[in-house]
């Protein structure tokens, strides 16, 4: 804690002066430059929990983010398939909302879009085995991110589990994942400038 710091006197938030929330949102708005690190934890935490697949979940991550790459994926939609699977250790049950909201302020709305849907497309490949509906992706016909939605599942999402295939290190996307995640947030392409 810097020296100059004093603790604000206000007991609850309406009691809170100008000057506070302008210190306050001014730390606020800092931790956005550690979101990338916390991120790059989350991939990391992934490492090792393979959950019956053939490759663990960071593996997985990393491929699904090469294919992007070797499809000629530009560097948002590869971090976004680097990040997709993110939140699997901490809400797996909604784990492309987890995701996807990290990710919102700093992506385009379709790829934002794209990482919400994503267990609704990739549901194609497995859904039928475990009694879903495998055509859960038709709801979304007609939506202008479909297509890419369709790509980033069938083509790389679920061609990603594979022990064979090489991929770079985590450390070769790390750069990447820092630049998505610099400059303003609620910026990018088809976005209102908003939140905090
Ligand atoms: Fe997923
Ligand atoms: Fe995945």
């Amino acid at each position: 804690m810097p020296p100059s710091y004093q603790r604000p006197q206000f007991r609850t938030l309406g009691q809170a002066t100008a000057e506070d929330m302008t210190e306050i949102f001014g730390h606020y708005h800092g931790l956005r430059s550690g979101i990338a690190d916390h991120a790059i934890m989350l991939l990391k935490l992934l490492a090792g929990e393979r959950l019956g697949f053939p490759v663990d979940r960071l593996e997985h991550s990393l491929q699904t983010a090469t294919l992007a790459q070797q499809a000629g994926a530009d560097e948002e939609t590869m971090v976004c398939a680097l990040l997709h699977d993110i939140g699997d250790n901490i809400a797996p049950d909604n784990h492309g909302a987890f995701a996807a909201e990290i990710l919102r302020p700093w992506v385009s709305e379709e790829n934002y879009w794209v990482v919400r849907n994503h267990n609704d497309f990739v549901g194609r490949h497995y859904f039928e085995k475990i009694g879903r509906d495998p055509d859960m992706r038709e709801k979304h016909r007609g939506h202008p991110a479909f297509q890419k939605a369709c790509t980033f599942c069938d083509e790389w999402d679920a061609a990603a589990f594979d022990p064979a295939f090489e991929t770079p290190p985590l450390e070769y996307f790390e750069p990447m994942v820092r630049r998505i995640f610099s400059g303003a947030p609620w910026t990018r392409a088809g976005k209102a400038v908003g939140g905090h």
